[in-house]
């Protein structure tokens, strides 16, 4: 049976592709991650159907824009019935408050349940030297626990963070953050182009609260099977 701390990445292109492994996985994953690449292919018609499934959604487009525009977005997505949606911590205080707050309040109006709203701190494909081109003085982690401490002042659930930055991240949000991490690989398993990676159990031991997996199984010769061997390894960890 399904675990709701993972969310299965539906990193693929066409609606007969989503359908395609959604059926496969069946009663095994609850919740799915749809990014970029699928949603500009597809359209909001890949949310109408994971929900007509029963499927939770986390809508991984990473909104970043003045706090007008970025609330009226995240509204927008809102309303297509996502679960979870996220922007970026580095569009600022204002922007995170403003985005939650018109969220909270228009989900209010419409009676509807309000989705999650988490926030990426600092991309994890960021290194220390495109950082400091960037013109950073901060150490990357240092900077990581700084957005998050903002985005929960700002009202957010949560963030998306590394396995890595989950411990220190718990430490200072406290203990009903949200920590949503990619990089997920079983043990033994390819690591693909990921280089921060961690098994599912030590990410929930770190403090992760859900899991975010894509190749680990989609790309498995049994997608389901895979699933069912991380959704067995997470439930040692409550
Ligand atoms: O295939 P894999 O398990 O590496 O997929 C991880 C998913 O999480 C992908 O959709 C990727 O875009 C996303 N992600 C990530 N690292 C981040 C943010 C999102 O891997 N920092």
């Amino acid at each position: 049976m399904a675990d709701e701390r993972l969310i299965a990445a539906l990193d693929v292109h066409t609606m007969d592709d989503v359908e395609r492994l959604v059926t496969t996985l069946g009663d095994s994953v609850s919740y799915y991650k749809v990014g970029m690449e699928l949603f500009y292919s597809v359209g909001a018609q890949v949310v109408t159907w994971l929900r007509e499934q029963g499927k939770d959604v986390f809508l991984d487009l990473k909104l970043h824009d003045i706090p007008n525009t970025a609330a009226g977005g995240i509204c927008s997505l809102m309303r297509l019935g996502a679960t979870m949606l996220n922007v970026h911590a580095s569009g600022g205080y204002t922007m995170m408050k403003t985005t939650a707050e018109r969220m909270h309040a228009e989900a209010e109006e419409m009676g509807i349940a309000c989705p999650k709203l988490i926030a990426v701190t600092v991309l994890t494909s960021i290194n220390q030297e495109d950082w400091e081109g960037m013109g950073q003085a901060l150490q990357i982690k240092g900077a990581v626990v700084r957005l998050a401490k903002l985005a929960k002042k700002a009202g957010l659930d949560g963030v998306v963070a590394s396995a890595q930055e989950a411990a220190l991240i718990r430490e200072a949000c406290g203990e009903d953050f949200l920590i949503v991490t990619p990089g997920i690989r079983p043990a033994g398993s390819e690591t693909h182009d990921q280089s921060r990676v961690a098994t599912p159990a030590s990410a929930l031991t770190d403090g992760s609260t859900h899991l975010v997996v894509g190749r680990p199984i989609y790309a498995a010769a049994d997608p389901k099977a895979a699933a069912e061997a991380i959704i067995n390894e997470m439930e040692n960890v409550r």
